[in-house]
């Protein structure tokens, strides 16, 4: 029997074969967690790099790394001192070319991460400006101001940090004296660069060159919606303290003046050979304006994080999914899709959730918990449905092995400056960086030799361990290899999109990809795969064992019957 045609939609069409990175799987490694060479119980690169061969066996193609440059680590590393080495927390700069060149031999490709849009209050430029006083050029490379009302006691304007309070932090000048305020849309310990400075562009500049030239393959940027900011930086019409990043709007977000940054870097990107690449972390709604920043002559990638934020809702998603592709096919960029990552509560977790859509930031023992069971086996239909969508998909480390969010750490372990500077109304996101387990039996799930890990792991990671999954049927990890074996094998990420009516419904949702069916239950009445498609992989199963029936919150991947 062939396979009938079905009724379709179709959406995207097939690409020809492009550069890397447009169908590209890029792993996030978020050093401080992954593995810890030295036994301090914080993750380094010399750990990483031994690791590296789990993610070639793994099957991606890219790693992207979280900052491991010199920082205080007031922003867990997002607060750099220093762009062009490497924090002794995290080793030497030799072991980030180690890194590089460990991962070139193993085939993957190395994004390193760049902070753009402020720098850490430690960096040599803020200790200046700080010294300098009022009204220097040293002063100028941030975002200084005089403050309002009597004695300018009052902060410039009423913006409010990303994570809760003022935006504002008054100094006290060299002579002793209360003084000027800076802008911080982060911590205060994170000052905002001005953009509009001529010396601020040409050191990002010469930050990028002296990557590339140490043989990096791109860079992920942080805020790349943030770093211009309105002429006279004028007050929001009505301040709140929602940090949301979804909810980015107002004078200091997505303004027209960030473009010209990215093409400068585009140029310089493209004046090294073997298609280097960038990809941008930008909370820029709606879609239409975040294709503005995957234009050709831009950035190359956009996180997706419409598609991270969608509700387990079969009509949610298939409207994320058309629009992502639609968007971004009007600038004939590749889309992105992604799931978790370090600032977001684990997919596993949130789709277990009695409301899956909620986007809180973090979750505490005294809060409502998840349904681990069902967020799981919701997550391995969300990874499946994911990766069968043209396009570039991001992973975060250890959602390949499954892993929860640790939603009952104890509040005295927290780091992340979201629950302090929220009054400890926020959690934060220290559950979603707990150190990955790697052995159950070992100290620490086999993250550091010693045992000691900088997040105590919750109980669950002994059984998520990646030597409890390897070569285990049914197991996370063993569905990852598997869909990233055959995405690679069917060319799924340069493949198309069709929608397959006859089985989209208020619960379900089908697409072909080239040949690939895809067929998502996202809560209801079993579905059938239709007649003529024999079924390749399933969520539930984790390869082609379990009929063609597609029960609830499962995913099913089938071609045609040849
Ligand atoms: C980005 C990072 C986040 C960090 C923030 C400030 O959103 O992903 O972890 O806290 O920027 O640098």
């Amino acid at each position: 029997m062939t396979a009938t045609s079905p009724a379709t939609t179709l959406v995207h069409p097939a690409s020809p074969a492009g550069p890397w990175w447009r169908d590209a799987v890029v792993y996030q490694v978020y050093p401080r967690s992954f593995a810890d060479g030295d036994g301090d119980g914080i993750g380094d690169l010399p750990g990483a790099t031994t690791r590296l061969g789990h993610l070639a066996e793994l099957g991606v193609d890219a790693v992207w790394v979280s900052p491991f440059y010199p920082s205080p680590q007031h922003d867990a590393g997002y607060d750099v001192a220093d762009y062009r080495d490497v924090d002794p927390m995290f080793g030497v700069l030799a072991d980030a070319d180690a890194f590089v060149a460990e991962a070139h031999r193993h085939g993957l490709r190395v994004f390193v991460d760049l902070v753009p849009n402020h720098t850490s209050s430690e960096h040599a430029w803020f200790r200046a400006a700080l010294a300098a006083g009022p009204r220097s050029a040293e002063r100028d490379r941030y975002l200084f101001r005089d403050g309002r009302g009597p004695a300018g006691a009052q902060p410039p304007n009423n913006w409010r940090s990303t994570f809760g309070g003022p935006a504002w932090t008054r100094v006290t000048e060299p002579d002793g004296t209360p003084g000027q305020w800076y802008l911080h849309l982060f911590d205060e310990t994170q000052p905002d660069l001005d953009w509009t400075n001529p010396q601020v562009r040409a050191e990002f500049e010469a930050v990028l060159r002296f990557w590339l030239d140490r043989g990096v393959d791109g860079f992920r940027i942080d805020v790349a919606h943030g770093m211009v900011k309105a002429p006279g930086l004028p007050d929001l019409p009505e301040a709140s303290d929602d940090t949301d990043p979804r909810h980015h709007q107002g004078p200091m977000w997505d303004q027209d003046g960030v473009h010209e940054i990215y093409r400068s870097w585009r140029a310089v990107l493209d004046s090294y050979d073997g298609d280097r690449a960038m990809v941008a972390e930008a909370w820029v709604t709606p879609l239409s304006r975040l294709a503005r920043y995957v234009r050709p002559d831009e950035v190359h990638q956009s996180f997706n994080f419409a598609f991270l934020t969608s509700r387990w809702d079969a009509a949610e998603l298939r409207t994320v999914v058309t629009e992502s592709l639609t968007a971004m096919d009007t600038v004939g960029a590749t889309t992105t899709w992604v799931l978790s990552n370090h600032d977001v509560v684990r997919h596993a977790t949130r789709l277990g959730m009695a409301d899956p859509g909620a986007f809180g930031s973090g979750i505490g023992a005294d809060d409502p918990q998840p349904d681990v069971e069902l967020g799981l086996r919701r997550a391995r239909a969300a990874t499946l449905l994911m990766l069968g969508l043209p396009g570039s998909a991001y992973l975060y480390q250890g959602e390949e092995l499954g892993l929860p969010e640790h939603t009952t750490l104890d509040d005295t372990e927290r780091q992340d400056p979201v629950w302090e500077r929220t009054g400890h109304t926020q959690k934060g996101r220290d559950g979603c960086r707990v150190p990955l387990p790697w052995e159950a039996d070992a100290p620490a799930y086999g993250f550091s030799p010693t045992g000691a890990s900088w997040l105590t792991q919750p109980a669950v990671f002994a059984e998520r361990a990646l030597d409890r999954q390897r070569g285990v049927a049914g197991s996370t990890y063993e569905l990852y290899r598997a869909a990233l074996a055959r995405r690679r094998e069917l060319a799924v990420g340069s493949g198309s999109l069709a929608w397959v009516e006859d089985l989209c419904g208020a619960t379900s949702m089908a697409y072909l990809n080239r040949d690939l069916l895809v067929v998502a239950n996202l809560g209801g009445e079993p579905v059938q795969v239709p007649d003529g498609y024999r079924v390749i992989l399933r969520s539930d199963t984790a390869d082609a064992s379990g009929g063609s029936e597609v029960p609830a919150d499962t995913t099913v991947w089938a071609v045609p019957l040849t």
